[in-house]
């Protein structure tokens, strides 16, 4: 989990050319777009076209297998932005799920990198159920 008190320090921007690196080094690597209220992952991947995301897994309506795109040389989980969905995963879905989801990710890489929201709301909720680990991200310039 790449994360951060305040916004816009560089989290997606590390996510993203951490990722990119890492599958240039030859590690299997999967990025994922936590970002639920605010998802740019995808967009900063070149990926604002694709049309099942992570949201349609939390909500029910997709598989883990069928949000996995390939794209510069690594695995890419992109968060659609859907007003109505963003509220019902938020109010809805519960930590254990998550938790499930992210394990059958974890499956199928070796490493998974998860781009999370700035600070502490409720949209945080995924990266914190699914993270093993956090890299905290600051800039002297704005924290
Ligand atoms: N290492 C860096 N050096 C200079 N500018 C950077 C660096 N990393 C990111 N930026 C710029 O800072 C801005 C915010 O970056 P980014 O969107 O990655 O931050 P964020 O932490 O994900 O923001 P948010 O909290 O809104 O999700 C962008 O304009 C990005 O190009
Ligand atoms: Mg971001």
């Amino acid at each position: 989990m790449i994360a951060s008190g305040k916004g816009g320090t560089g989290k997606t921007t590390l996510t993203a050319n951490l990722g990119v690196a890492l599958g240039v080094l030859g590690r299997d690597v999967t990025i994922l777009d936590g970002d639920l209220a605010m998802a740019n992952l995808g967009i900063i991947m070149g990926m604002h076209k694709c049309e099942v995301s992570f949201l349609d897994v939390l909500t029910g309506k997709a598989d883990v297998k069928d949000v996995i795109y390939e794209n510069h040389g690594i695995k890419v989980v992109p968060t659609g932005f859907r007003f109505e969905d963003v509220h019902d995963v938020l109010s809805k879905v519960k930590r254990e799920r998550v938790e499930e989801i992210v394990g059958e990710f974890l499956r199928q890489t070796e490493l998974l990198l998860i781009d999370a929201p700035a600070g502490i709301a409720d949209a945080t909720i995924i990266s914190i159920a699914a993270a093993r680990e956090m890299l905290p991200v600051c800039n002297l310039r704005n924290g």
